[in-house]
């Protein structure tokens, strides 16, 4: 069997609630993935395109997060209604979906402007 060709991760990772990093998956329900899944299949990439939910990718400030590899992409603040448009835009045609790559300056670093968390303004 021929190798994946590309990996999405997508953070399923929980914390409890007030968690000062917070989490990308609070109510556990993988709905990400599953959308991924989905979409995967939907367009005959199934075997070819895997969409894994992974623990935590570190980058818990920006979350919902995932990463596609090989390219090592990550996306951050990812939403059920991106899912169509990351697939269709960086899975097949290979431009990632620029407006929700998580910046240079945000990854793996101490600080960044969403670190700490800030509180959802209301
Ligand atoms: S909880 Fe998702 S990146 Fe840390
Ligand atoms: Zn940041």
């Amino acid at each position: 069997m021929a190798r994946f060709e590309k990996h999405i991760f997508i953070c399923g990772n929980q914390r409890p609630s007030g968690h000062p990093r917070g989490c990308c998956d609070p109510e556990q329900k993988a709905e990400l993935r599953k959308a991924f899944k989905q979409a995967l299949a939907e367009r005959g990439l199934k075997g070819r395109v895997r969409a894994n939910q992974s623990g935590c990718l570190d980058q818990c400030e920006h979350g919902p997060n995932l990463v596609v590899y090989p390219e090592g992409v990550f996306y951050g603040h990812v939403t059920l209604a991106d899912v169509e448009e990351i697939v269709e835009s960086h899975i097949i045609s290979g431009k990632p979906v620029e407006r929700l790559v998580l910046a240079e300056g945000c990854i793996n670093t101490a600080s960044c402007e969403h670190k700490p968390r800030k509180a959802p303004s209301t």
